[in-house]
């Protein structure tokens, strides 16, 4: 078919401003807070504390898949979180993709706890979690999604359809409660670990006025 020249150029752009938005993408975990290639327990590796290409472990954490090629150790399955519902030990406390990001950020695995060495450089400053999340937006608990949904929440849909540097990640995540399969909020729901959500802080939304927890809270 003949294309009419606005509409050739239009093609056009739009080529452009694809390549040029996947260089970006590409770019953005260089420079994030998860850049670590010149962090000296990193080995100037920027995915390699993470993951691994070859003979990784499959995560998979009571039946739900997390981090594919996972390359970090995990906290021990003993370890114990205080929750707002009281100790926990971590798949109880935790859904699968918050006990990836613990890994790290709780402050009981080395960073340089992977590939097999067990490492001696522990996270420290406001990068430290801890194993008290009281203090923090509750993670692994149930939300009301997708039923019963309640006034004080938006519906889901409001959540997930916002914009994320990668919409299949911007998900609540499943978690087994009392036997029972939830949806649950994560770390990662609200942050994107590669930065390509373009945000502060790792953010899968920008919270300027709070929009992030407008997203689901009805408030
Ligand atoms: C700080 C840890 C961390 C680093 C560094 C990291 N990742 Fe990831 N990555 C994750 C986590 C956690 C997930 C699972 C997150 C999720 O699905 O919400 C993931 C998922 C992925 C996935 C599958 C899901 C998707 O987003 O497509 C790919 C592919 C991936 N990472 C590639 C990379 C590459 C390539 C690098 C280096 C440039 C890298 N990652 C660096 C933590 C990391
Ligand atoms: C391999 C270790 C590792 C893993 C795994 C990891 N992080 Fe991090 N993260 C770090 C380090 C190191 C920093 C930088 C801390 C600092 O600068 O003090 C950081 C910083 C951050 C920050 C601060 C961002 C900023 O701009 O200040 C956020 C948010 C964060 N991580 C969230 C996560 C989430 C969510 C996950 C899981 C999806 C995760 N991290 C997994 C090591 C890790
Ligand atoms: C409900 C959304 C939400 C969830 C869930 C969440 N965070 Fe955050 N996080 C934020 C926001 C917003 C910030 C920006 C700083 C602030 O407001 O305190 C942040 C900041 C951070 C920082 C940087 C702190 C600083 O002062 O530099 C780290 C590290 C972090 N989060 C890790 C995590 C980890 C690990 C989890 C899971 C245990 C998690 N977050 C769960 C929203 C969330
Ligand atoms: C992905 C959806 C989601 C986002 C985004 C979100 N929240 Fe929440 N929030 C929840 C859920 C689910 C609960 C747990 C509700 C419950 O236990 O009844 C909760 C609980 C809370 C609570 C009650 C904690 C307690 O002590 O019981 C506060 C306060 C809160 N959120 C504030 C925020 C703030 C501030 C933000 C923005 C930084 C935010 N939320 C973003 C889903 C979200």
């Amino acid at each position: 078919m003949f294309l009419s020249r606005p509409a050739a150029l239009r093609r056009a752009l739009i080529a452009a401003i694809l390549v040029l938005s996947a260089a970006s993408a590409r770019a953005q975990i260089l420079g994030s807070a998860h850049d670590f290639t010149s962090a000296g327990w990193a080995q100037s590796q920027s995915c390699l504390p993470c993951h691994t290409p070859h003979n990784a472990a499959r995560i998979e954490i009571e039946g739900f898949e997390a981090g594919r090629l996972w390359n970090h150790n995990l906290p021990a399955l003993s370890q114990v979180y205080t929750t707002y519902e009281g100790d926990l030990s971590r798949n109880d406390a935790l859904d699968s993709y918050s006990i990836l990001c613990m890994g790290c950020h709780d402050g009981t695995v080395a960073l340089d706890s992977f590939g097999g060495d067990l490492g001696n450089t522990f996270i420290t400053g406001n990068g430290l979690v801890g194993t008290d999340l009281t203090q923090q937006h509750p993670v692994g608990v149930s939300a009301p999604w997708p039923e019963p949904e309640t006034p004080e929440f938006n519906p889901r849909s409001t959540w997930e359809n916002q914009t994320f540097g990668n919409s299949r990640m911007g998900r609540l995540r499943l978690m087994l409660i009392d036997g029972i399969e939830r949806s649950v909020v994560s770390c990662a729901t609200c942050h994107e670990p590669h930065g390509r959500g373009g945000h502060d802080y790792l953010l899968r939304i920008d919270n300027t006025d709070s929009q992030l927890c407008f997203a689901c809270h009805a408030k």
